[in-house]
């Protein structure tokens, strides 16, 4: 992947955005490990080595899911959206999400541009109006969305097929395809198929610039591209925009009053109508420096793998066939799914583990951290609670806690909590100097590569680094017969513990900025070590420290209990 320009004193424009979150209901672990966090890690990376950040997300609030949630909530539709939207945003700022805005959909900005690319679209020729069979439950007196349309997908033969998107192979589809269609609201079978009037976005006619957009992008990720190719080379149909629901984006056309844009027609626009609320909040703020900033920003999108269809073509396809010059993304970090004990989270089933219930148990740090570590980048990664625990005993408690503790401890006991000025660095430390280099410069690497697990093993690589220099040059022991020489290595311990946190805040921002405040730092982002010598020597002498309270008390089997239990209410 072409890295971004990243000498000092150039200031790249990062431009990333997470999928958004559907409205309806508090996401599970495996929504925050294939989108939000990845985007949260390289957001946090990104604008500690100095680039210029826009971190957009925000709640996809439109489609049938959101009017049947809200149906059965009780109340009205917006009421719902608002409620919920606000749960998440909650629960989003707990976990330690950095947003530079967290928009909403259903917002003033995103019916205004969906509406203004569409008009767009149409005056460039690529929307068409045709009749087309829609279902309609006669036992339910309505036409059915497509999602709410259940039958055996014509691809796979999977007999849970959806009619928008068959889960099973990834494929789009039009509920007309499924075979021995049924209703997914009431189950019924009678299901008919009426005319109704509906706007199409004419994708066919874009395949060979999209083919040719994404055939470029070598360096994707293999998940991506080949969906994005197979998807292509499959035949790509027109697509349906419209909707005959009421919640939604308005279309803008005579005849369509009582229909809206389908919910993944306006939901990625989303992206940009939070970059435009993001600089109505305040002056000298302009969306279209990012939007509109060509070759000068670099757009990144992190998403799970049913989300790849709509990012490489559905999305592009708007974009492109308006004619505006509005950024296509210069790289998608797509995810394989997170697995929950060997199954599927489930949203409707409650089978997994949620946002809100993992905050309650423990600190966002620790989900954060296991989350990363094992992100489900090249394959599926099964969750289970015990290799949770093991993982997070084994890195957070035994490996980063413990080197903190151990040295600021030793500090705070040996030397009166200031860092000792006696002594100087020998070929040890020289050596030590150069090892952690090493470990920057590669850890930098697989951030801007965007492997997500190589990062969270650089930064295990340079706590073990830390800590093994401890174990080998043991003050403990020298202190007793040479204070100088303990000095020496204590000073060098304060500033590897330092040096742990600054690698560990994109991945644990609260418990390294813990850190850093012990060490009598008030750091907002802690800025990027560039070379091992400046690692070492960022705490001066005389500075005064205090001990943390234990980071990362072990998990024990009351934890699991609690998650356990709470993971099957
Ligand atoms: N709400 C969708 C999901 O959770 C993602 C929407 S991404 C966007 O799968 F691009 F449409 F915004
Ligand atoms: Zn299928």
């Amino acid at each position: 992947m072409s890295a971004p320009d990243t000498t000092e004193g150039s200031m790249t424009k990062v431009l990333i955005t997470s999928a958004l979150p559907y409205i309806n209901g508090v996401k599970h672990l495996g929504n925050i490990a294939g989108s939000l966090l990845p985007a949260d890690i390289h957001a946090r990376f990104c604008r500690q080595v100095g680039h210029d950040v826009l971190f957009l997300c925000g709640t996809d609030e439109h489609g049938t899911p959101a009017e049947l949630a809200a149906h059965a909530a009780g109340g009205a539709v917006a009421d719902y959206c608002a409620r919920q939207h606000a749960i998440q945003a909650d629960i989003y700022r707990r976990f330690g999400f950095s947003f530079d805005h967290f928009s909403r959909t259903s917002g003033a900005a995103n019916h205004a541009l969906t509406q203004a690319l569409f008009r767009h679209l149409d005056a460039a020729g690529f929307i068409e109006e045709r009749t087309v069979r829609q279902a309609y439950s006669p036992a339910e007196g309505r036409f059915l969305p497509d999602r709410y349309v259940i039958g055996t997908c014509p691809h796979c033969g999977d007999a849970n097929a959806r009619g928008d998107q068959c889960e099973a192979c990834t494929r789009v589809l039009d509920p007309h395809e499924l075979i021995a269609p049924r209703s997914a609201i009431s189950g019924a079978g009678d299901i008919e198929f009426r005319e109704s009037r509906h706007l199409f976005l004419r994708q066919s006619a874009l395949v060979p610039r999209l083919r040719r957009w994404i055939e470029a992008q070598r360096d994707w990720p293999l998940l991506v591209r080949s969906i994005g190719l197979k998807w292509l080379d499959e035949g790509l149909q027109d697509r349906c925009i419209t909707r005959d629901l009421s919640w939604g984006v308005p279309v803008p056309r005579p005849g369509f009053e009582d229909k809206v844009f389908y919910v993944w027609f306006d939901a990625p626009i989303g992206y940009i109508a939070a970059a435009v609320e993001w600089a109505q909040a305040l002056p000298g703020r302009d969306w279209r420096a990012w939007w509109e900033g060509g070759a000068a920003v670099r757009y990144v999108q992190f998403l799970g793998k049913d989300n790849v269809p709509f990012h490489t073509i559905g999305f592009p396809a708007t974009i492109i066939g308006s004619g505006q010059a509005l950024k296509l993304p210069d790289y998608i970090k797509g995810f394989h799914w997170l697995a929950y004990e060997g199954g599927k989270f489930s949203t409707s089933q409650r089978r997994g583990i949620f946002a809100d219930t993992a905050l309650a148990v423990l600190p966002a740090d620790c989900w954060r951290w296991w989350l990363a570590a094992n992100a489900p980048e090249s394959a599926d990664v099964d969750f289970t609670v015990t290799r949770f625990r093991d993982g997070i005993n084994k890195d957070l408690a035994d490996t980063f806690g413990n080197l903190v503790n151990r040295c600021l401890t030793f500090t705070a006991a040996a030397f009166d909590a200031a860092v000792p000025a006696d002594g100087e660095p020998g070929p040890r430390e020289q050596q030590l100097a150069s090892d952690l280099d090493h470990h920057l410069g590669r850890l930098r690497g697989y951030h801007e590569a965007l492997t997500l697990r190589h990062a969270a093993e650089g930064v295990r690589t340079i706590w073990r680094l830390a800590n093994s220099y401890l174990a080998e040059t043991a003050p403990w022991t020298v202190i007793k017969t040479d204070r100088n020489r303990a000095a020496v290595i204590i000073r060098t311990g304060v500033n590897l513990v330092r040096t742990a946190a600054v690698v560990a805040w994109p991945f644990i921002p609260d418990a390294a900025s813990r850190v850093l405040r012990a060490l009598g730092e008030e750091v907002g982002i802690p800025p990027w070590v560039a070379s091992g010598v400046q690692a070492l020597g960022a705490v001066e002498a005389g500075r005064c420290i205090s001990v943390p309270p234990v980071l990362f008390p072990k998990i024990g089997d009351d934890i699991e209990r609690r998650l356990t239990g709470a993971a099957h209410h």
